[in-house]
């Protein structure tokens, strides 16, 4: 009985392995990218692609471990939740408005370290934000958003 079940449970596992979420990898740069609307310095841009993209851009870098279902669905609600959010790759499309607000979001979430998730630096130790790096990302979020507003 007992054994039954566990080759139950094995069939189940190998089957999954085979329904996997379509890749948020897009090979052309996005023409609606941040930048090019509006200025992002080349070390704010670090930071964002270093600890942000993988779930609010269009190209996430995938480790090996997403191959591993259930981690690669589990994943890819995150990135789809997130993308759908914020998306760095669309924000030229957002309306002044709408900028702006994410903006504001990105500087807050970022002081309360909301962001980047508790649950993504465990397994990317390399996306934790130093202090420096916190400022320098809240500072260029409130001054963009300040400009923007500026125009509005
Ligand atoms: C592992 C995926 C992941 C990473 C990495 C990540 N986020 Fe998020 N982010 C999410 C998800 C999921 C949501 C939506 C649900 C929530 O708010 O928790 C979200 C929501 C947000 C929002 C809220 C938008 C709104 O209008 O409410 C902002 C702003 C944000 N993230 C900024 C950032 C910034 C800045 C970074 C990098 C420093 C970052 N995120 C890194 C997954 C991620």
């Amino acid at each position: 009985m007992g054994k039954k079940i566990l080759w139950v449970i094995l069939a189940i596992i190998v089957v999954i392995q085979f329904i996997r979420p379509s890749k948020n990898v897009s090979e052309v740069p996005s023409e609606n990218d941040i930048r090019v609307h509006y200025a992002v310095p080349s070390n704010v841009l670090a930071i964002l692609k270093r600890s942000c993209y993988d779930c609010h851009s269009n190209n996430t870098n995938y480790p090996w471990y997403t191959n591993i279902q259930p981690v690669g669905w589990w994943l890819n609600n995150h990135i789809e939740e997130g993308k759908d959010e914020l998306n760095f790759s669309e924000f030229a499309t957002y309306s002044t408005k709408k900028a702006a607000h994410k903006l504001e979001e990105v500087a807050e979430l970022v002081e309360e370290n909301e962001m980047p998730l508790e649950s993504y630096t465990l397994m990317h130790g390399d996306a934790v934000l130093s202090a420096d790096e916190k400022e320098m990302l809240i500072n260029w979020a409130n001054d963009l958003r300040k400009s923007i507003k500026q125009n509005m």
